[in-house]
């Protein structure tokens, strides 16, 4: 029985098999770029951050329908349940799509159709987080708000994701402000391939509850002592820094470090179609490799639902 646990950090487009997006394909007439599965998954070979969003985006021209959004919600969520995920905070991109002319409503009412039944069909229950896109303006951030007004009884809160370096989170501050009034929770991608700053930022200037990877917070010795005393949570992805080069190998990613250090740690599968894992595999690749015992994948899991948005009760009983 694998361990139950909460996902904080889930691109639902990060959960887009090559089977599936073929499958779409083909529903909606679109072609793409590749001849087969295998010769798409041949392409999963990442550089850094860039060399996987390029791919990432690329390949959400098969999500079109709310159906489309349903079927990808639901093959995630029949997946997470099977490694003992209890409890879903799941990410959505809503601008990438409505660069597409995906409308925000195409996309929530989709992705609602399977969250909604999720308790009852897969035993997980869910929370869906809007992210706005860094390495767009911060109008756009502010439009992409005013869309998703209508559908905010089924949005829980507002992340920060897409290219970090150059983005620095104070270009959306009046955003996440806005956000704040309307009584979104807010957290935001930090410390991925961004500097240590780019966590305090998020911290002072957007207010964020959590912050998404924050590995380069180690390059601080102070900023560390910060997330300790106030138990901000990390939502680490360790097969994610593999793939996309923010640690070398995984035998030398500094997650048992950060628990040393008295960090409140979470393991997540970040886009785990392309990375090589889900939330499950994530705990059995750090228990293998990084040789962490049951005391310290029971902290982990533990801390998944100390972490999430749930209620206290809510979370005893997804336990
Ligand atoms: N969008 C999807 N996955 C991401 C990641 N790991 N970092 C930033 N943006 C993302
Ligand atoms: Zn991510």
């Amino acid at each position: 029985m694998p361990l139950p646990k909460a996902e904080l950090h889930l691109h639902i487009e990060g959960t887009l098999e090559p089977e599936l997006a073929f499958e779409l394909a083909t529903r909606n007439g679109v072609e793409l770029p590749y001849a087969d599965t295998d010769e798409l998954r041949k392409a999963y070979q990442f550089e850094d951050l860039q060399s996987f969003l390029n791919l990432y985006y690329e390949l959400m021209a098969v999500l079109r329908t709310e159906q489309d959004f349903t079927d990808l919600a639901n093959a995630y969520l029949a997946r997470a349940a099977a490694q003992g995920v209890r409890h879903a905070e799941i990410f959505f991109d809503p601008q990438a799509h409505m660069a597409r002319g995906v409308g925000m409503g195409t996309v929530v009412e989709g992705l609602w159709r399977a969250l909604g039944d999720s308790e009852a069909a897969h035993g997980v229950s869910t929370q869906l987080i809007m992210c706005f896109l860094r390495d767009e303006s911060a109008e756009s951030a502010l439009e992409t708000l005013e869309a998703a007004k209508p559908y905010l009884d089924r949005i829980v809160g507002i992340g920060l994701d897409s290219a970090e370096v150059g983005h620095p989170p104070v270009k959306f501050r009046e955003v996440y402000d806005a956000a704040a009034a309307l009584g979104l929770r807010r957290v935001a991608h930090a410390g991925e391939e961004g500097p240590p700053e780019y966590i305090t930022e998020a911290l002072d200037v957007l207010g964020v509850e959590r912050i998404d990877h924050g590995l380069r917070c180690l390059e601080d010795e102070a900023l560390v002592a910060r997330l300790v005393r106030d138990r901000i949570p990390l939502t680490l992805c360790p097969l994610s820094n593999v793939r996309l080069r923010a640690v070398d190998v995984l035998s030398e990613h500094p997650l048992p470090v950060m628990m040393d250090a008295g960090l409140l740690c979470t393991v997540n599968s970040d886009d785990p179609a392309y990375f090589g894992g889900y939330a499950g595999d994530n705990f059995d690749a750090v228990r293998k490799t990084l040789g962490l015992g049951e005391d310290r994948l029971r902290e982990l899991a533990r801390n998944s639902f100390v972490a999430s948005f749930l209620e206290h009760d809510e979370e005893r009983r997804a336990r």
